[in-house]
Order: structure tokens, then sequence, then C-alpha cells
């Protein structure tokens, strides 16, 4: 059985990549700290599964067993007695064949290839109470100089460098602080941002970082002139010192910002390690060393850095609640280099608050879809969006096949390839809609005792893939298989993308196998189950958090009319159609006075022909 890993292995990275920096291996026979290299991929579960055909077959049992039950420790103690069981007879073999080694036969015959090591995180020296005592004096001194942060009439006026706010979650920062009466002034940290043509890739445009600004304003329905005159940009990228900006942009900055919230990072699955470091960890050092300055500076208004992680820094963390004060490193390793990198930066960020005296609040949030009313995600085509507007191009495509027989038949069949998706029906998602995070990140602003705290903006409500897959059914008309995960990824999604390939589908077969393997870890069976309280108690949000099965069903709705499956690429465009459609969303749910969430799939249906002109998307006038 070949094995199979979502990332290819890669060379060593550079010394000051080295993950080595923040892991330990650590021998489970003597406890000692082993001196060995620790190479990235060791660190991801991709290395650690499929290498054995027994292997595969009992993961497949275990999967279907889990199907069955339901029963997730019920599996967990069933898959600790075949191991036991297949070491039991490993021994006999050996007694039998006068071997010395069980282990050696385990290993080759049943695929037992059990570690003598772990990996753990290189903990901080302080103690757990010196660790208390520091964190209270940074919120302490937070709480002080957040009072001196105060206009002539008493209220907060907090000014904001923030980074990221180009992106699906800084935009709806951008848009929830415009009426934040707490907040004065946002500056934005953009990069420029080359057009290339679609078919040429040749670079036809430059826009600079004002102009990029300007348009993302327009974007967010900012009209107003006073409203506008709380934003401005600054040229600069993170992965430099001083986050890029130039000596003339800092000086002004040092003397007003109170507050960085850092959001940039690279939100891809399959990117190498040494991008996703350089994005997320040189990106973040980069970050902190910034706050840290002004917060050094004398005479600084600088009040907090508010440093924007991930829930899934905890990874496979399978058994134990993913908890909000402690990292450690997880029993069943990483999906992906993202989550592995934005967890080294939750480290270094960490260690900017013990060395260094940083006052910092971290905010965690789970995997982020549309808002939570109408789905509007103002473009965003990245993580659940993907597969979600994969399976609806499929659905049409399936709707209407053109040309002769065989390529009627060819495109039924691919279309029906497509919507074939790993997953174990009852493995929870962790999914919040973008308006929370955005709440949490602004909430954190303004309240300094959050400072020291790591915050999970995370749901108590989980999906799981059967709902996801119901769901989908019902909005969109599409029938998603869910296949039995190490099956698909051993076996069938392998077959799947050599078929594709050869009716010349290859940029499709790339996209089912870029899905499955990037995106089928997080519907596998023993997925983390993330603390969350503390924000409710630290921040101060709502404790009804939001329905996740409404908001998920908003999302394909809006993926299907309103981005067309990804289809509407145009800002300007998507923009004019996400305010028709937050209207009539908006006019809907006070007609009937519920969430739309909760509408079912045919009154909305009707609801929407009612009230949309198909052809143009625009909203027609009512019926009297
Ligand atoms: N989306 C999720 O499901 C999710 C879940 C949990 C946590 N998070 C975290 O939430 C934060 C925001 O995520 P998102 O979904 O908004 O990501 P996104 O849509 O991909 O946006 C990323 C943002 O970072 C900026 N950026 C990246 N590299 C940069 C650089 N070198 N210099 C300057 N800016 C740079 C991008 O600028 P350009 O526009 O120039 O590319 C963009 O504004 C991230 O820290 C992410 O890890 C996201």
């Amino acid at each position: 059985m070949p094995r199979r890993s979502s990332q290819p292995v890669e060379p060593p990275p550079p010394e000051e990549f080295s993950p080595c920096r923040y892991v330990e291996k650590v021998s489970l026979r003597s406890g000692e700290i082993l001196d060995e290299p620790i190479l990235p991929h060791s660190l991801l579960v991709g290395s650690h599964r499929d290498y054995h055909v027994v292997d595969v077959q009992a993961r497949q049992y275990m999967s279907r067993l889990l199907r069955s039950t339901g029963d997730e420790d019920l599996v967990r103690t069933k898959m600790k007695e075949i191991r036991r069981l297949g070491h039991k007879a490993s021994v006999m073999i050996a007694k039998a064949l006068h071997r010395k080694d069980p282990d050696k036969i385990a290993k080759a015959l049943f695929g037992l290839k059990d570690r003598d090591y772990y990996f753990r995180y290189k903990r901080h020296p302080l103690s757990q109470e010196e660790i208390a005592e520091r964190l209270m004096q940074l919120a302490k001194q937070g709480a002080e100089r957040f009072d001196k942060a105060r206009g002539a009439d008493g209220r907060p006026a907090l000014r904001i460098l923030l980074t990221g706010g180009t992106g699906f979650v800084g935009k709806e920062v951008l848009w929830q602080a415009a009426s934040d009466e707490a907040i004065a002034e946002v500056v934005v940290v953009i990069r420029p941002k080359q057009i290339r043509d679609r078919k040429t890739k040749e670079v036809i445009r430059t826009l600079s970082p004002a102009e990029r600004g300007e348009m993302m304003l327009d974007q967010l329905w900012l009209e107003d002139p006073q409203q506008r005159a709380k934003f401005s940009f600054v040229a600069g990228d993170v992965e430099k010192p001083n986050l890029g900006i130039s000596d003339e942009d800092l000086a002004p900055l040092r003397r007003r910002i109170t507050h960085l919230v850092h959001s940039a990072a690279s939100v891809s699955f399959d990117d190498p390690y040494e991008a996703s470091f350089r994005a997320n960890v040189v990106g973040t050092l980069n970050a902190l060393r910034f706050s840290h300055s002004l917060q050094e500076a004398p005479d600084s208004p600088f009040v907090a850095h508010v440093g924007i992680e991930t829930s899934y820094i905890h990874g496979r963390q399978a058994r134990t609640l993913a908890r909000e004060d402690e990292v450690v490193f997880p029993r069943n390793f990483y999906n992906n280099y993202y989550e592995l990198t934005k967890a080294m930066a939750s480290i270094e960020t960490e260690r900017f608050m013990l060395t260094k005296g940083l006052r910092v609040v971290q905010l965690c949030p789970a995997i982020i879809i549309g808002e939570s009313r109408a789905g509007n995600n103002r473009g965003d085509t990245k993580v659940v969006n993907a597969p979600v507007n994969v399976f609806g191009r499929a659905h049409e495509a399936l709707n209407s096949p053109k040309g002769k027989w065989f390529e009627r038949t060819s495109a039924s069949m691919i279309a029906r390839m497509a919507c074939i998706f790993p997953g174990d029906p009852s493995a929870q998602l962790n999914l919040i809609p973008v308006d929370w995070v955005a709440r949490g990140m602004l909430a954190a602003v303004r309240r300094p005792e959050a400072i020291g705290e790591r915050v999970h903006l995370a749901t108590d409500n989980r999906i799981t893939s059967q709902q996801i897959s119901d769901i989908v059914k019902e909005e969109l008309d599409v029938r998603v298989r869910l296949a039995e995960p190490t099956l698909h990824r051993t076996l069938t999604l392998p077959i799947l993308t050599k078929v594709l390939t050869s009716f010349k589908q290859a940029r499709l077969a790339r996209a089912l196998e870029k899905l499955g393997t990037i995106f089928g870890g997080y519907s596998e069976w023993g997925q983390p189950v993330h603390q969350v309280g503390n924000d409710v108690a630290v921040l101060g949000l709502p404790e009804q958090r939001p329905n996740t099965l409404h908001a998920f069903r908003m999302l394909c709705r809006h993926n299907r009319y309103v981005q067309e499956f990804g289809r509407i690429r145009d800002s300007g465009e998507m923009s004019r159609r996400e305010r028709a459609w937050w209207r009539f969303i908006t006019e809907l749910e006070e007609e009937r006075g519920e969430p739309v969430g909760a509408m079912p799939a045919p009154d909305f249906r009707a609801a929407l022909a009612r009230r949309f002109n198909p052809a143009t998307f625009e909203l027609l006038e009512k019926e009297a």
C-alpha cells in the first residue's frame, strides 16, 4: 500500500524555520528529550497513517463501526483491543519462530507501528502562579492605558491598526467598526495588488493600497463621507520588518495607535511549510515586534495587541477538550501546515507576553462561514465555500447536460463523482459565522480585562457531516454521498483522479483531489471539541451563540443565488447583489418574525421567486 499524505515530503527547512524552536521529541521509555531533528511533515496526521494494508483495513472497519453505532468511545476502545490482540499474536508468533523481536513482526504483519516517542511543546520556564501574576499585571496596566484613551466626553476613542483588512474577516471588522462609536479610527495595512489577465496571466494593472482601500469601502456600502473618514490605508507587508510600513507613515502612527489587530495570514490548507511559516509565523513575529515597539515608545497611547489565531491550533486533539487556557501538542497531530504554523505563531505570541510583557488578547475563531442572518461573505470562496460551490456546479452540470449522448453521459458521470465526499456522518464540525468573529474582535479591543486571555470564537452547537449533507440536499438539490474516509483516501480518490484525467478532466481531478485530501480531514471522526465560555465571560458577547444549522443553510442559499457558486467574481457586482440580498433577508425576517435560516427550503424558494428578478438579480416591488 503506497503511503499517501496530503502534503508532499519536503527537505528540512532552514534553521530559523525549524519546528525545534517550538516542539520537542520525548522518549516514551525514558522520558528524555531526544536530540533528533524534527521534520515538519512528521507533525502532520498524513505522516502517521495508511502505511500498511492492515492499518488501512482497521481504520476502515472502525469508521464503519462508528457509522453503525455513532459511539466514538466504543470505537476507541475497540481500536485499543485490536492493537492489544495484534501485539499478543506477534509475541506468540515470535516465540514459535524463535525470534527475539516481536515488535518487528507486529510491524511487518499487522502494521502496528508503535511510536516510542511523543511530541510536546516547549514549556515556558515560569510556574503557573508566576504566569497568572504576570498576566494579571498586564491586564491592570492595559486598563490604566485604556482609561487614557478616552475622548473629551469620557467615552473610549480607540485607534486601531488592522492587518488583513482586505480579507474575509477583515472586511466584516471594517463594516462593524464603521458604526461602532468606541472606534475613532481604523488604519488598514494593505499591500499593492497585481491584476492579471485571466487567460495570459500577464499583469495588466497594479492597484495601490489606497485604491484597494477605497474600493473596499465602496464594496462595504459605506457611502456616508463621515463614516468613510474613519478609515485610512497604509502600504505594508506583514512579512517585512515593521510590517513594511515606511518611516514616514510610521511616525504619526506611533503617536496615536491604541491597538494593533493582527488578522493577516495565509489561510491556505495546501501551502508548503515554508510559505505557511513565512506568512503565519514571520508575519505574527513582525506584528508582535511592531506592537512591542509601540508599547515601549514614550508617551505612546498603545493599549494592546489583538492576535487572530484559530481554534484549530489544537490540531486533532481527539480525546480531551481543547482548552482555552493552554495549547498542548495534539495527540493526533495537525491536519496541515496552516494549523501547525498558526499554533507556532500562538506560542510566539505567548512568549512575547510572558518574556517581554507585551499586552495581548489572543482570539481563536473556529471554521468561519458567512454572516449568520443572510450568509453574506463578500465573495469569499475559501474553506467550507469550496466544497459547497463544487457540489452546486456539479449539480448544474447534471441538470443541463449538453452535447451528444457520450458527452451527456460523461458529464453526468463526472458530476456524480464530484459529489462524493469523504466523511463520517457523525463527525462534528465547528462552524462560526463571520459576524460573531468580528464582534468578538471589536469586543476584545474595548475590554482591557481580556488582556492575557485566549478566547475561542467557536460554537457550542456543532454541525455533523450528515446534517451538512442533508441541508445541501434540501437547499441545492444535490445528493452528496459521504464516503468512508480511509477507503476514499486510499482507493476511491486515486481511481477517480485517474478516470477523470482519462476523460480530459485534469482540472476537475486536481480540484477533487485537493478538496478530498484537504477538507476530508475535517469530516473524519474524532474531531476536536473546542471549549467555549471566554467569549461570554471575558468579551461580554451574548450567551446565545449563532445557530449553526441556520447559518449553514444561509451559506448554501447565498452561495447558490448571490455568488452563483463562485462564478460572480467582480467585487462591485458581488457588493450590489449582497446589498439587495441583505434587504430581502431583513424584510423577510421582519415579515415572519423568525430567522430566515429557520425557513424550510420550499418556502424560501417561493419567497425568493416573488421578490427577485432572476435575470438581473434585482429586487422586484412587493406585491400589495
Ligand atoms: N477563514 C477561516 O475559516 C478562519 C478560521 C479561523 C481563523 N482564521 C484566521 O482569521 C484571520 C483572517 O482570515 P481570513 O479568512 O480573513 O483570511 P483571508 O480572507 O485569506 O485574508 C487574509 C488577509 O491577510 C492579508 N495578508 C496575507 N499576507 C499578507 C502580507 N504578507 N502582507 C499584508 N497582508 C497580508 C491578505 O491581504 P491581500 O488581500 O493582499 O491578500 C488578506 O487581507 C487569519 O488570521 C486566519 O488565520 C480564519
